[in-house]
C-alpha cells in the first residue's frame, strides 16, 4: 500500500503533525510505503478558472509542481488529508490542492444542477485527519462535508475515513500527560478537571491513527 499524505498545519510540532506521524507509523510498521508532504512548502499555484481542463483532461496550468503532483496523487493507493480546521475548514494550502483537483474530474452543467465525472476510475482510501480547538467535532462539520462530496464524485470505490482530535489548541498537546494538561487547562480557561480523562482520550486518537494507519499498510 503506497500512501500519500498532506500536511496542512504551519505548525511543524502542532496536533495534526503528531497525529499524522503516528499514522504514518502505522503504515511502516505494517509494510506499506508513505511519503508525507507539508501542503505550504509545495510550489503550486492557484487553480485559475480557466475551465481548459474540462477539454485537456489535465490541468492548463504549467511552471509549478502539479504534474508531479498529480501523477503521485493517482499513484497512490490512500490519501490522507491531514489539517488544522480554521473556520470550520481546512487551512488554505491544503484548499489549493483541493482546487487543482477539479483537473481530475470532468464537469458538466445539467438543466438540474452540476454532474463530475472522473477522467478516470479511482480507487483509493482517504483519510480526513483533522485537529482542532472546539470541545465539538461538529465544528468540523463543513470539511467533512466537503470530503464526502469529493469522495463521493470519485467513485463508489473510494471511501473516505475521518479523525477528529478536539479540544486541541496549544502545538503538541495530544501528547501531553494529564498533569501538564492540567495546568495548560488552568491556563486556557478550562476546568482542571478535564485533564485526566482527556489525556487518555488523547492517547486513545493516537492509538487509532495509529491503526489505521496500520490497517491501510496492511492492504494489499
Ligand atoms: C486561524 C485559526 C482558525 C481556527 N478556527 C477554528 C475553528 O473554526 N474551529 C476550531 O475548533 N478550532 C479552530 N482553530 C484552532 C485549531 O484548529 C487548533 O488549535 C488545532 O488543534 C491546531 O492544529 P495544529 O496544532 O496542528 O496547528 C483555529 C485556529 C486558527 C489559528
Amino acid at each position: 500500500m503506497n500512501v500519500l499524505a498532506f500536511n496542512g498545519s504551519p505548525r511543524r510540532k502542532g496536533n495534526t503533525s503528531l497525529l499524522l506521524a503516528e499514522l504514518l507509523r502505522g503504515v511502516r510498521d505494517a509494510g506499506g510505503q508513505a511519503e508525507v508532504l507539508v501542503a505550504q512548502d509545495l510550489n503550486l499555484k492557484y487553480c485559475a478558472g480557466c475551465l481548459r481542463c474540462n477539454v485537456l483532461r489535465r490541468c492548463a496550468l504549467s511552471g509549478d509542481d502539479w504534474q508531479a503532483l498529480s501523477e503521485k496523487i493517482l499513484a497512490a493507493d490512500a490519501l490522507v488529508f491531514a489539517s488544522p480546521v480554521y473556520f470550520h475548514h481546512l487551512t488554505a494550502p491544503l484548499k489549493k490542492i483541493i482546487d487543482r483537483f477539479r483537473s481530475f474530474i470532468q464537469v458538466q452543467l445539467t438543466p438540474e444542477s452540476i454532474r463530475h465525472t472522473p477522467w478516470q476510475p479511482w480507487s483509493k482510501s482517504f483519510v480526513l485527519l483533522l485537529s482542532m480547538g472546539s470541545s465539538d467535532a461538529a465544528d468540523a462539520q463543513p470539511v467533512i462535508e466537503l470530503f464526502k462530496f469529493m469522495t463521493g464524485i470519485l467513485g463508489n470505490d473510494t471511501t473516505l475515513e475521518v479523525i477528529s482530535g478536539t479540544r486541541l489548541a496549544v502545538a503538541g498537546q495530544v501528547a501531553r500527560p494529564a498533569g501538564e494538561l492540567a495546568a495548560l487547562y488552568e491556563k486556557l480557561g478550562l476546568p482542571a478537571y478535564l485533564a485526566v480523562g482527556d489525556s487518555c482520550r488523547n492517547r486513545e486518537l493516537l492509538q487509532r491513527c495509529y491503526d489505521t494507519g496500520r490497517h491501510l499498510g496492511m492492504q494489499a
